[in-house]
């Protein structure tokens, strides 16, 4: 996100496996349930799953989100483990921030990840608040460029800053430079939350200078504020990062108003989805592609393979869920609104493991 060195890389990361509720669990997409067709007809080993993601082809809809990168062995370990898992899955990965690179030299390895992902897209990472910090299109393109990138995301994360001490809180006038850079570019510019969600407004002031791809990145899952908390002395309890732990737009309901942007949009669904149905009911809503980070943390820290063993679950539950829905492509669920259905009241709140199970 916005941090200058690896040691607040590696203390975000410390923070979000030392408290699981940085992860808030808020299971939005439980609230709803999709049609079942008891006959599909469909063979289900000929389902295809597969799409297109700024010209290349993933075997299912899948972005692994923005985490990390820097000049730490940990971080490394983490992209390139990262890398691998996507390329033999065939799914599209984006890095964390590369404002790094700017003061750290060193820190270029761990971006460097195009041999270990030849044939999928990548996407550089940049905080949109730089470009009222002295960025531009220079250090645009030098991002898009460590890593072969396919697109620059640009993330918007007033949240973050905000209840952080030492955050970039002016956001003055960024929709302007934003379209400067998309303008500039020749790749795509990609505008995503970190976690609060983006909405109709801010999509459309977007929209209106040029942008077209929004991974709406919603409230629900990962909490950027609780984390910040961790990094503030302790207030008994009482500081912002915890007051804002669940700011924001959950993902289903910031999916519902992007997609009033129409076809010329492509919506990215990420927020606490965590299994192939939150998926199937996110493209339902209108998203094209569907987006995971924290997931794929601890397995990223492990090996190659642990990230293929998350990978093949989500896209198991994501053809099982084609199937049982009479679809025999990912891109026929696209906007199918009419598919979806307010889950059964009968079934107890949200919350408890077990109830969760007999709702999935
Ligand atoms: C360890 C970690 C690091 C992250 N770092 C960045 C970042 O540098 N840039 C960014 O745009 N988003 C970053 N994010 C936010 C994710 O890309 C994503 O938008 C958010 O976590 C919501 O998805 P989730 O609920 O599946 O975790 C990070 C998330 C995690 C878990």
């Amino acid at each position: 996100m916005s941090d200058t060195t690896n040691a607040r890389k590696t203390e975000a990361i410390d923070a979000l496996l030392r408290d699981p509720a940085t992860d808030r669990g808020r299971r939005a997409f439980d609230a709803f349930r999709l049609r079942h067709r008891a006959l599909p007809e469909l063979d289900l080993a000929a389902i295809d799953p597969s799409t297109r993601f700024l010209g290349r082809r993933l075997a299912f809809p899948l972005i692994i989100a923005s985490m990390t990168g820097g000049d730490h062995e940990r971080l490394r370990r983490v992209n390139r483990n990262l890398a691998q898992a996507a390329e033999q899955a065939g799914v599209a990965m984006g890095v964390g921030s590369q404002r790094v690179l700017f003061t750290d030299p060193a820190s270029r390895d761990s971006f460097a990840l195009r041999p270990l992902a030849p044939s999928v897209p990548l996407l550089a990472n940049l905080g949109a608040v730089q470009l009222n910090c002295g960025f531009g299109i220079e250090e645009c393109r030098a991002a898009v460029s460590v890593l072969e990138a396919d697109g620059l995301y640009l993330h918007l994360n007033p949240l973050q800053e905000a209840v952080q001490p030492e955050g970039n809180t002016n956001f003055a006038g960024l929709a302007a430079r934003i379209g400067a850079v998309a303008g500039a570019l020749d790749r795509p510019v990609l505008v995503k939350e970190v976690g609060a969600g983006l909405g109709l407004a801010d999509a459309r002031l977007l929209m209106a200078r040029g942008v077209r791809h929004f991974d709406v990145a919603g409230s629900g899952g990962t909490s950027w504020s609780r984390v910040e908390h961790h990094r503030q002395p302790d207030r008994g309890g009482h500081d912002l990062g915890l007051t804002f732990q669940d700011w924001g737009t959950p993902t289903p309901e910031a999916l519902r108003e992007l997609a009033a942007l129409g076809p010329e949009a492509t919506l990215i669904a990420s927020g606490g989805i965590r299994n192939g149905l939150d998926m199937a009911k996110a493209m339902a809503m209108g998203a094209s592609l569907c987006s995971l980070a924290r997931p794929f943390l601890e397995p990223a820290m492990e090996s190659p393979e642990a990230v293929l063993a998350v990978l093949a679950r989500l896209r198991r539950e994501f053809v099982t869920a084609l199937f049982l829905l009479g679809l025999p492509h990912a891109a026929d669920l696209v906007g199918r609104t009419d598919l979806l259905a307010p889950a059964p009241a009968w079934l107890p709140e949200v919350g408890d493991e077990e109830n969760r199970a007999m709702r999935l």
